[in-house]
């Protein structure tokens, strides 16, 4: 495939390499970031935050959020990505879908923020079933913003964030597979021996929608960051 892979040490080796290709890009002209949530992108998140790069003319458009909390839940993306990144480093624009709004309105409304500000860099995770955003495996390649139902793997794999299990938010919106591949550049990042798996399929594996991240391989411009572990089954 197509992908050009860097093994790094750990994921705070990860962030830096991940950062280093932001900066680049910026210098290249990039205005509108694509952005993820989850701890994989949290080094990367660090990196930016000590950084003296200036994003006050940029543009941020999240993947995902849950439906159901708001954006003043401490679990919701959006009050993730203002901890991680947008309290200490201001954006010009910062966009995330609405887990308040009905489904009616918000994926129209955010698929036109997207058809308005198209993604210069992804920054994209991996959940262990090869999910990427919240597209469960199963969703059409071919899917934009959309609302989702989680995969049981995936309210377990999100439940250490909450008091129990019953508190995770069955559904998503989630920016679709198509939406994804539509961005110039893409940053997978992936750390740990439980993503190994999905890192294989996904770099390895036949192109298949059971494997949401497998598409990669049929974008011009992907880059995987992973660690050793990560990467121990490619
Ligand atoms: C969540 C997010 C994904 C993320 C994945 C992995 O379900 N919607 O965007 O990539 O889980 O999370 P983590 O990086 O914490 O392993």
């Amino acid at each position: 495939s197509n992908i050009k892979i860097e093994i790094v040490k750990n994921k705070d080796k990860g962030g830096e390499a991940a950062y280093n290709h932001i900066k680049k890009e910026i210098e290249k002209g990039a205005d509108v970031f694509g952005l993820a949530t989850g701890s994989t992108p949290e080094p990367l998140y660090k990196e930016i935050r000590k950084s003296d790069l200036d994003f006050s003319d940029k543009v941020a458009v999240n993947l995902d959020e849950y439906i159901g909390i708001g954006r003043d839940h401490p679990q919701s993306y959006a009050f993730f990505m203002k901890e991680q990144l947008f309290a200490e480093k201001p954006f010009k624009e910062t966009h995330i879908p609405d887990g308040l709004a009905p489904e009616e309105t918000e994926v129209d409304r955010y698929n036109t923020i997207l058809d308005e500000n198209p993604v210069d860099v992804q920054i994209l995770g991996i959940g262990t079933n090869a999910h990427i955003g919240f597209n469960e495996p199963g969703t059409s390649f071919e899917t934009k913003t959309h609302k989702v139902m989680l995969t049981d793997d995936t309210i377990e794999a999100n439940k250490r964030y909450f008091d129990s299990k019953d508190e995770v938010p069955k559904h998503a919106y989630s920016m679709g597979i198509a939406s994804i591949m539509a961005a110039k550049k893409i940053i997978l990042m992936a750390y740990g021996e439980n993503k190994a798996e999905a890192i294989s399929k996904t770099v390895n594996g036949p192109v298949t929608e059971e494997v949401p991240a497998s598409i990669l391989q049929n974008h011009p411009d992907v880059t995987l960051i992973v660690d050793e572990a990560a990467a121990s089954l490619l």
